[in-house]
């Protein structure tokens, strides 16, 4: 009976991209269709294959890809981009066709929900004649802004010039010239290029944003101008839903006992998210910076995440017993239980959209250091903006970085600071309950699929 009752539940096909980012929002998105009443099925690539036995629920689909770690890294995520999308449509379009020719009518697929970088799936739809929609996992100020580089490069201020960098962008304030940085994506043709097909929403008919509305109104308002097609921010999309693993690493619990030891709000938590990496000089400063600071801390460094080593082994001599137990270096941590514990006064972050997002919904300060593309546009919202985090810019040092450390933690000036982040959790919390904004857009976006 259960079984019937589940087939006869319209079918959504979800189409993750296949990195840490990316997944975690669309699965997430999955479990809440899924409990709106739709039967959910996930069609991912076989590189960075999400587990399906953290979702029996679901029904996962394989597309041969032909993708290997190599491709995830900064430098070829332009690749990476357009690589996974010419390997997976064929064998996408076919695995999609086999499904509705086997399935009764009832059974039929309803809607294909796709990441923006999977855009694959919107020739695939076409082709099949199936309605579509567009989930979008980062932020609506980095599309606003990223659909401004072709203005950027026809009035010549791309490529960007030294004299300019500070400047802002006068269409787009608060950003500068230097948060629009592309040098470390590639040539800027190739972004103009990627960037004119991922934008194009072909036959969509919406489009899903991991965004909260009090957080980004101008933004949306801004882009919805650009696209002319139905949009619901139902974000924070982890704090819509419940609680599920998505991560592509094995997480080491640990740190949350050595958590549980430490004073509320005195642990500053330090990562670089799924893909940055850094140069041993930066993991030197990082130490010394951490060590000075006197405060607690958890840091992840990702396994390969420091050019030229396994993982901890080019730690500088001294640090180890310099710190001793007020230190806790893991190679990836249950993130979101760490947000949300009370030792944790402080999260030092890449500001990727996912990081960003979880520390703001637990009210967590940030220290902003972007590594590349949309984080630097977050981490100047962040500082400027929203007011719930500091940009530590320019070079990295183990004086500044101890010193911003207790600006944002201790000083009187990271007081506000502090204190917009608990507000931010407070309307982020209002956002996801019943009534709030993105809660009533989830409930749009189901009727809608039906
Ligand atoms: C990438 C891009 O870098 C980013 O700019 C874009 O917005 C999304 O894709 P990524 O490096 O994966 O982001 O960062 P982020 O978006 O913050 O996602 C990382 C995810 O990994 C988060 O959900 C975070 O909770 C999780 N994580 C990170 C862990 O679970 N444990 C860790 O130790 C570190």
């Amino acid at each position: 009976m259960e079984n019937q009752v589940t087939q006869r539940r319209p079918h959504v096909v979800l189409v993750p991209a296949p990195l840490q980012g990316h997944l975690s929002p669309m699965l997430e998105l999955g479990t809440l269709l899924h409990s709106k009443g739709f039967s959910i099925i996930i069609a991912h690539a076989i590189f960075n294959s999400p587990d399906p036995s953290n979702h029996p629920e679901f029904t996962f689909l394989p597309i041969p890809d032909n993708l290997s770690a190599g491709n995830a890294a900064p430098a070829n995520l332009l690749t990476l981009i357009t690589t996974m999308n010419s390997n997976c449509e064929a064998p996408l379009r076919e695995i999609l066709a086999q499904l509705m020719n086997k399935n009764e009518q009832h059974d039929q697929i309803c809607c294909i929900v796709y990441d923006m970088i999977m855009y694959c799936s919107g020739a695939v739809a076409e082709q099949l004649q199936l309605p579509c929609m567009i989930l979008r996992t980062s932020s609506a100020s980095a599309a606003v802004a990223y659909e401004s580089l072709p203005r950027l490069y026809a009035e010549g201020y791309i490529p960007l010039q030294d004299s300019k960098l500070q400047d802002v962008v006068p269409w787009l304030p608060p950003l500068r010239f230097k948060d629009l940085a592309t040098a470390d994506m590639g040539n800027i043709e190739d972004i103009l290029e990627i960037s004119a097909i991922t934008n194009n929403t072909r036959n969509a008919i919406a489009l899903i944003w991991n965004t909260v509305d009090h957080l980004e109104h101008t933004a949306l308002a801004q882009i919805q101008e650009i696209y002319p097609l139905k949009f619901f921010p139902v974000g924070p999309i982890h704090k819509m839903a419940p609680p599920t693993s998505t991560s592509l690493l094995e997480a080491d619990i640990n740190c949350m006992a050595w958590l549980d030891k430490q004073a509320p709000h005195s642990v500053i938590y330090v990562s670089i998210g799924s893909i940055a990496i850094m140069e041993e000089t930066e993991l030197a400063e990082i130490a010394w910076g951490l060590a000075n600071s006197n405060q607690p801390f958890l840091w992840v460094v990702r396994p390969g995440s420091v050019s030229g080593s396994e993982w901890i082994e080019l730690l500088p001599e001294g640090f180890k017993e310099a710190v001793g137990e007020r230190g806790c270096i893991v190679k990836w941590t249950p993130q979101r239980k760490v947000l949300a514990h009370v030792a944790v006064g402080g999260f030092w972050s890449h500001c990727g959209w996912n990081s960003t997002l979880e520390s703001i919904s637990e009210g967590v300060p940030m220290i902003c250091r972007p590594c590349f593309a949309d984080q630097n546009i977050s981490a100047r919202y962040l500082s400027e903006l929203w007011k719930v985090g500091l940009h530590m810019d320019g070079q990295l040092d183990r004086v500044k970085i101890a010193t911003t450390i207790k600006r944002l933690m201790v000083d009187e000036e990271g007081k506000e600071i502090r204190q917009n982040a608990k507000s931010m959790k407070e309307k982020t919390n209002l956002s996801v309950s019943k009534g709030g904004s993105s809660y009533s857009s989830l409930n749009e976006l189901a009727e809608l699929i039906l």
